[in-house]
């Protein structure tokens, strides 16, 4: 029986370089032959992208109540895993997504200070069992990826979105409630130092999928 497909996220803080290495590393999977689905979340698909615009909407005049935001994730996450994630591992895709639960407990967790065993319940009833196979961690210090972010920003012209806009200790629990799950999770999340330049990043993160494959080999 062919294995289901692999399922692989991308997590970190805001500018630390995701989107450019999400593509290096599903460029590195289909150069093996593989089928790849690439997605993030909140989103990859069209409702649960109008979900992400309602997270991500900086409109002030309606605060968005901390657990409305919580359910909201998980209401985008169980879309996307029945309609995208699901479907494509059970036909033997490998999934590249861009965030997902971890995301859940630093931001919701570490950012907003929710009950993390609240975020445990809703990981299981959502998930049912599934979780990545691989975690990329991409990590740096706050002050670098915060002066990446106002970098590109400016250049975009861009609002911030709501969690943009979080303030500098938003972003240092974030960064925290990061480490701690790698530390609990050593052999699914893996650290990879972002504070250096790309081609580093992509040799660290080559050297972490070329073991994992000859490990499911
Ligand atoms: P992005 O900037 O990586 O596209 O993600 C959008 C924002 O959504 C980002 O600021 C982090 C936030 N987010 C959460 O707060 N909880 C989650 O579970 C996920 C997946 C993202």
């Amino acid at each position: 029986m062919q294995h289901r497909g692999r399922f692989i996220t991308l997590e970190g803080g805001e500018g630390v370089g995701k989107s450019t290495n999400l593509v290096m590393v599903a460029d590195y999977l289909e150069a093996r032959g593989l089928e790849v689905v690439r997605t993030r979340e909140p989103g990859g698909t069209p409702r649960a992208e109008a979900i992400r615009g309602l997270l991500l909407d900086p409109a002030s005049e309606e605060p968005l109540d901390d657990d409305a935001e919580l359910l909201l994730v998980f209401a985008a996450r169980a879309q996307h895993l029945a309609r995208v994630v699901r479907p494509a591992l059970e036909r033997g895709a490998w999934v590249v997504c861009d965030r997902f639960t971890d995301a859940t407990f630093a931001y919701q967790g570490g950012g907003r200070g929710l009950d993390k065993t609240r975020i445990s319940e809703l990981e299981a009833f959502v998930q049912r069992g599934l979780s990545p196979d691989l975690t990329l961690l991409l990590d740096m210090p706050m002050a670098a990826s915060q002066q990446r972010l106002e970098g590109r920003l400016d250049r975009d012209q861009s609002q911030r979105d709501r969690f943009e806009q979080e303030r500098g200790d938003f972003f240092e629990a974030v960064r925290d409630a990061y480490l701690e799950r790698a530390e609990a999770a050593p052999h699914r999340l893996h650290i990879i130092n972002a504070d250096q330049p790309l081609e580093a990043v992509q040799n660290d993160l080559r050297a972490v999928l070329e073991r994992r494959l000859e490990e499911w080999a």
